[in-house]
């Protein structure tokens, strides 16, 4: 990949434990890379087990991490990952709501179940995981939830049908989970910023991901690009910087904010 990996990691994470979810490969384990070399422990939350034992592997070569599987759509499982964070490292001070039904995603499937089930993962999970880190972060006095949206939260266009006639309307539950995601943010960093708890939130345009290459063929990938007003395939690396600001301590005063980080290709 050849994002704009800055290289020049000052370490502003130094001390922190951070959580992210969905960690264990695509853009998550981008995320917890750069947070190893600005010197977070970062737990590694995902539900896949293999990939998710890999990840925390490869990161604890260049700094502190642990895999935790963890199903962010089930409460149980959520907590558990938030008690092996203390249990681990003593401290939550920053959790990153990355892991969705995305690459996994199947589109296909419009019934009313797999929507509920879209919206648990996407958007309950991340409900779920704040929930469980905010009595942590609150006792401390301090945290940063940085929520992972996605440009598909500002742009509703429904993918047309294939043969033109009308089929019902199709539950194209991703973008709604998205926007969601952005309301969440708000709700939360109204509630919690009184507890020193900053809430964000990133929402990418179109990223080049394994997932993002299972779904969108090479040459859309590079036509969306092109589109852009700052033309390029984005890469996870561009985000980065973004998630590290905002769990920085120079964000204090930052919360309830949306980033987007998509080239202009969305200016909500
Ligand atoms: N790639 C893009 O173009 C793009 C654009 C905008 C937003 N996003 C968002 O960025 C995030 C990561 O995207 P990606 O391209 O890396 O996708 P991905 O599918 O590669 O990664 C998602 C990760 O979440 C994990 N996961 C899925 N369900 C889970 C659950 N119930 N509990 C815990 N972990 C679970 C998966 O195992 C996987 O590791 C997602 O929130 C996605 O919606 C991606």
């Amino acid at each position: 990949m050849t994002g704009a990996n800055p290289g020049k990691e000052t370490m502003r994470l130094e001390g922190k434990t951070a959580i992210v979810t969905g960690a264990a490969k695509g853009i998550g384990l981008v995320y917890a890379e750069r947070f190893a070399k600005e010197g977070a422990r970062v737990v590694v939350a995902d539900v896949d087990e293999t990939a998710g034992r890999a990840a925390a592997k490869s990161l604890a070569a260049s700094g502190d991490a642990v895999f935790v599987r963890t199903d962010v759509a089930d409460a149980g499982s959520v907590e558990a990952c938030a008690a092996a964070a203390v249990e681990h490292y003593g401290s939550i001070d920053v959790l990153v709501n990355n892991a969705a039904l995305y690459g996994d995603w199947d589109m296909r499937d419009q019934s009313f179940e797999y929507l509920k089930r879209v919206f648990e993962v996407n958007q309950h999970g991340v409900w779920l995981m704040t929930r469980a880190v905010a009595p942590k972060m609150a006792e401390q006095g301090s945290g940063r939830i940085i929520n992972q949206a996605s440009g598909a939260a500002f742009n509703y266009a429904s993918p047309p049908s294939p043969d033109g006639e009308f089929h019902g309307l199709s539950s194209f539950s991703y973008s709604q989970t998205k926007f969601g995601v952005v309301g969440l943010t708000k709700f939360s960093a109204a509630q919690l910023g009184r507890f020193g708890i900053t809430v964000n939130c990133i929402a990418p345009g179109v990223v080049d991901t394994e997932a993002t290459r299972k779904a969108v063929p090479g040459e859309l990938l590079e036509k969306l690009a092109d589109e852009q007003p700052i033309r390029g395939v984005i890469q996870p690396e561009d985000l980065t910087g973004a998630a590290v600001f905002f769990a920085s301590d120079e964000a204090r005063f930052v919360t309830g904010q949306i980033l987007v980080v998509s080239g202009g290709r969305h200016m909500p």
